[in-house]
């Protein structure tokens, strides 16, 4: 029978910490929702002692969180553990996650510690955070440069002092699957006791390896990947979990082993992801990609129209990627509306459907047919978290290749009705000097991006947009519609909205 490798899902911690890919409290929270849903063993929810917000975050996800263990880093402090502790004591399920680094070049140069110091701390700590909790993960940073014998030196000490399980991180990506594979067998073969603990593999991607390197781990006898959505993570990413997760799935007997994700909830993650962090995969991308799934030249088409297994190892149904097919149009009502969201794996509480619903009524009058693809937009954007201080009421652009762009954009405020003028070289940027003016603030677009999400002259267009305020954090916005300037704009506001709410 296959063993089950358990999924260790660090997109909202390792994930969240590189540049661009932050999150509020309530993106993380649905997030956090998502991994739940789909399966995931362990959420990483966040660095507790990092910030008061990060700390609070954690608190959130694990008062949400029904079935996954809720996790929190903490560093070889008491401070860092306590922080770690505070964070996750509500949640069903818990973990403290302690890591220290255990290679020369960190232990002299970052840390100033020497082996014997290394050991001490890591038996206090371990054994310190297991006074409070009884699953304690140790991760001996940079562990794929450490010494083998004072690595598994580090892990017996964990062991003894109560750790559960273990992590062999490659903390750099310098690594090859051959030589991490034989990292994890020496491992297994020399330290006491490791038959009692779980092993995990973290895998960054700097040399583009870390899927293959936590596969390497898994036919090795890893029982815990650790991995992010998209592959988001610090310089190069870590291992993407939906490649792990569908490599497992799709050669399951090569591997002998399986994991509990639901790999229909695959894509939605993913797209939840990218329009959070306003970071979108490559059209190539393996398996949530456009392409991934798209066969433009005749050869293959023929093939796959023919008999799909020619050149289709998995279905894009398998993970969850909506189809093409027109599903509902003007007419339809609730019911079909609902069933459908049903169908794309959506469980959306009676408000949420009703304002999508309301969303969708107004989609429909502008667009003969509805897809897959539309509710998706509809429903898979993340909701201002309090109330939305500011919405759209309507604009005016005035724009043409022979004259300065003007727009008019009038917007909701309370009880207000606030409209300003503005004019530019363009009508994007005259609409966002134009909300600038309306909410009082000189907020800079740092980032802009605008894809059509189905294909057609009614195609909807999603507009992403990063700002920023006096050169503080950039906050995400995102905005849909058939109309392109309005996407731009409504994308603009909801980043306000986020702006001022957070
Ligand atoms: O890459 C790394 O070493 C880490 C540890 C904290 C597990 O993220
Ligand atoms: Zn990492």
């Amino acid at each position: 029978m296959a063993r089950t490798v358990k999924i260790f899902d660090t997109t909202l911690r390792d994930g969240e910490q590189s540049p661009g890919c932050s999150m509020n409290l309530n993106e993380k929270i649905e997030v956090a929702r998502q991994l739940d849903a789909m399966g995931v063993d362990v959420i990483e929810a966040g660095f507790a002692i990092a910030s008061p917000g990060d700390a609070a975050a954690i608190a959130a996800i694990a008062d949400t969180v029904k079935n996954a263990v809720v996790c929190s880093l903490a560093r070889c402090t008491e401070k860092d553990i306590d922080a770690a502790w505070n964070a996750i004591q509500y949640a069903t399920k818990k973990r403290i996650h302690v890591f220290l680094a255990t290679s020369p070049v960190h232990m002299e140069y970052k840390l100033k510690m020497s082996e014997e110091e290394v050991v001490e701390s890591v038996r206090h700590h371990v054994a310190y955070a297991r006074h409070y909790c009884e699953d304690i993960e140790f991760s001996a940073e940079d562990a794929t440069r450490s010494d083998l014998d004072f690595l598994c030196r580090v892990f017996e000490t964990a062991i003894e002092a109560g750790a559960t399980t273990l992590n062999i991180p490659d903390t750099v990506g310098y690594v090859l699957p051959e030589e991490y594979a034989e990292r994890v067998r020496y491992v297994c073969e020399h330290v006491k006791g490791v038959e009692n603990v779980t092993l995990s593999c973290h895998c960054h991607d700097d040399l583009g390896m870390a899927v293959a390197n936590t596969l390497a781990g898994v036919r090795a006898g890893i029982g815990q990947i650790e991995c992010t959505i998209n592959g988001i993570g610090e310089r190069a990413g870590n291992a993407s979990m939906e490649e792990c997760v569908m490599a497992i799935r799709t050669r399951r007997s090569y591997f002998g082993a399986d994991t509990n994700i639901h790999t229909n909830q695959i894509y939605r993650a993913s797209r939840m992801i990218q329009t959070i962090t306003g970071v979108p995969v490559a059209p190539t991308k393996a398996i949530v990609g456009a392409n991934a799934f798209a066969h433009e030249s005749g050869i293959h088409q023929h093939g796959v129209l023919a008999n799909k297994e020619t050149y289709e190892i998995m279905t894009p149904e398998s993970v969850g990627i909506p189809q093409n097919a027109i599903v509902l149009g003007k007419h339809s009502g609730r019911h079909a509306f609902e069933d459908r969201l049903r169908a794309l794996g959506y469980s959306l509480d009676q408000s949420k459907i009703d304002k999508a619903f309301e969303k969708f009524k107004l989609l429909a009058d502008k667009k003969k047919t509805i897809k897959d693809r539309d509710l998706e937009a509809i429903v898979g954007a993340v909701p201002v978290s309090g109330a939305e201080r500011y919405t759209l009421v309507n604009f005016v652009i005035n724009s043409g290749n022979a004259i300065t762009s003007t727009a008019v954009i009038r917007l909701k405020h309370g009880d207000d009705i606030c409209e300003r003028v503005a004019a530019s070289d363009g009508p994007i940027n005259a609409a966002y000097r134009a909300l600038n003016k309306i909410v009082g603030k000189d907020f800079v677009l740092e980032d802009y991006s605008l894809n059509a999400i189905t294909e057609g002259e009614d195609a909807q267009g999603e507009a992403i947009v990063k700002i920023s305020l006096d050169g503080g954090e950039w906050v995400t916005g995102r905005g849909v519609s058939t109309d392109v300037i309005e996407a731009s704009i409504k994308a603009y506001v909801n980043g306000i909205n986020k702006f001022f709410n957070e």
